[in-house]
């Protein structure tokens, strides 16, 4: 078997890249370790960045984010029990973020792959990139007792944080740069009004909260735990007390809780691999970086991860461009770095961290004052909130 770019994962990166360079007469073949509906039972982050909106939109799997996506000018902080509004419209000039959930997204670009019947093998084991030092890199890949071999002349390793692309770059060459916390976020979804219309984020000292949404019945709530906490430990009645505990009053009373339909806790975690190419290997998404959530960023970043090497790859087959190869790394991870940076701060100001210090503790509590509070403070936050711009390939 033989294409032009072999996609591990189908992931939103893998699938929203593989909807780009099809459009672009670029052929690609996408494998997968797990089925289409393990893929898409994973609840995840679900705010996107105007660059991301218009990549989907470019990728022609805009319609339905367009007719139910719902369109967030501002969102508010807690802070001191008081709520401050963040309007991402007025201190941006004219931005704004689109609330629809990376399930829908995955689900969207599923669709038009299978639909335009582009070559996608799902439930694929024992996957090994090869020869990615020489003009003629290839796959091996396994799938229900059958080898394969799958030949390209690039390789996109979408496979996320425990896939394996990440793994082909020699030790000698990879560098490392992670950030452990000591707490998770315990998520719940459930068919439940929204609490508020935008997006709350509330620093308190019982710990940060999260009041966030999918559509106008279906709500996602997080609160920070201790690492060590099982999600078992926490029924729902547990949940919702400990959400109301951490939120200002009028919001705790007018909060409607109901059954959860999924509960979870994920870990927090900065994690950055550079390079994020290696020969005809380009790392793309969670396969090269992971942030906390708190800023809403990891969805966002793969795509102008994707972005990025989408114009990289058209100049590279339509104009014979391959001195831009290099350039890939490089243009994402100024842009990764800053929401790296972004994310961090956001993860910093609004959780408790059980073993600070008292006056690192005060120190905190003022930052998230002083910027919640300061005309400039909050335009900093929107400015990075609705994205920093995408870098141009030239
Ligand atoms: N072979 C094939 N597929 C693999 C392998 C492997 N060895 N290892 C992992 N995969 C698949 C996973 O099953 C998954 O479907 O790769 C896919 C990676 O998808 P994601 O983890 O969703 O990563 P990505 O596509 O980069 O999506 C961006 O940013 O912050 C996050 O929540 C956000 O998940 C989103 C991510
Ligand atoms: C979510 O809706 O799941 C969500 C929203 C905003 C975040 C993180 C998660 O910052």
């Amino acid at each position: 078997m033989k294409t032009q770019v072999a996609i591990i994962g189908a992931g939103p990166s893998g699938l929203l890249l593989g909807q780009l360079l099809h459009k672009a007469g670029i052929s690609n073949v996408v494998l997968e370790r797990q089925n289409p509906s393990y893929v898409l039972g994973r609840i995840r982050a679900g705010v996107l960045e105007q660059g991301m909106v218009d990549l989907l939109r470019k990728a022609g799997v805009g319609e339905r984010m367009d007719a139910e996506g719902l369109v967030h000018e501002g969102f508010e902080i807690v802070s001191g029990g008081k709520r401050v509004h963040i309007n991402l419209k007025e201190l941006t000039g004219g931005q704004s973020v689109m609330v629809y959930g990376q399930t829908e997204v995955t689900r969207d670009l599923m669709k038009a792959r299978s639909e335009a019947n582009l070559p996608s093998y799902y439930e694929v084991s024992d996957v090994a990139l090869n020869d990615l030092d020489s003009d003629s890199p290839w796959v091996a890949f396994e799938q229900g007792g059958i080898s394969h071999r799958l030949d390209c002349d690039y390789v996109a390793g979408c496979d996320g944080f425990h896939g394996v692309s990440r793994q082909a770059i020699p030790s000698t060459v990879l560098k490392i740069f992670e950030r452990e916390y000591s707490f998770g976020w315990l998520g719940v979804l459930a068919d439940t009004p929204p609490v508020n219309e935008e997006l709350v984020y509330a620093a308190h000292p019982r710990g940060f909260a999260l009041c966030s949404l999918r559509s106008p019945t279906r709500t996602r709530y997080y609160v920070q735990v201790d690492a060590s906490e099982k999600v078992e430990d926490w029924s729902d009645e547990r949940f919702w007390e400990e959400l109301k505990a951490r939120l200002p009053q009028d919001l705790a009373e007018s909060l409607v809780t109901g059954p959860s339909i999924e509960k979870s806790i994920a870990p927090l975690r900065s994690f950055v691999a550079e390079p994020m190419q290696h020969g005809r290997l380009f790392l793309v998404g969670d396969a090269a970086h992971i942030v906390p959530p708190t800023g809403a960023k990891g969805l966002n970043l793969a795509a102008s991860d994707v972005s990025t090497l989408f114009d990289i790859l058209v100049e590279v087959y339509q104009q014979g461009r391959t001195d831009l190869i290099s350039q890939y790394s490089p243009i994402c991870l100024r842009r990764v770095w800053k929401a790296e940076r972004f994310s961090w701060w956001m993860t910093s100001m609004l959780h408790n961290f059980p073993d600070q210090d008292a006056f690192s503790q005060r120190i905190r509590e003022t930052e998230l004052d002083y910027f919640a509070n300061s005309e400039a403070g909050k335009r900093c936050i929107a400015e990075n909130y609705v994205g920093l711009p995408y870098e141009k390939v030239s």
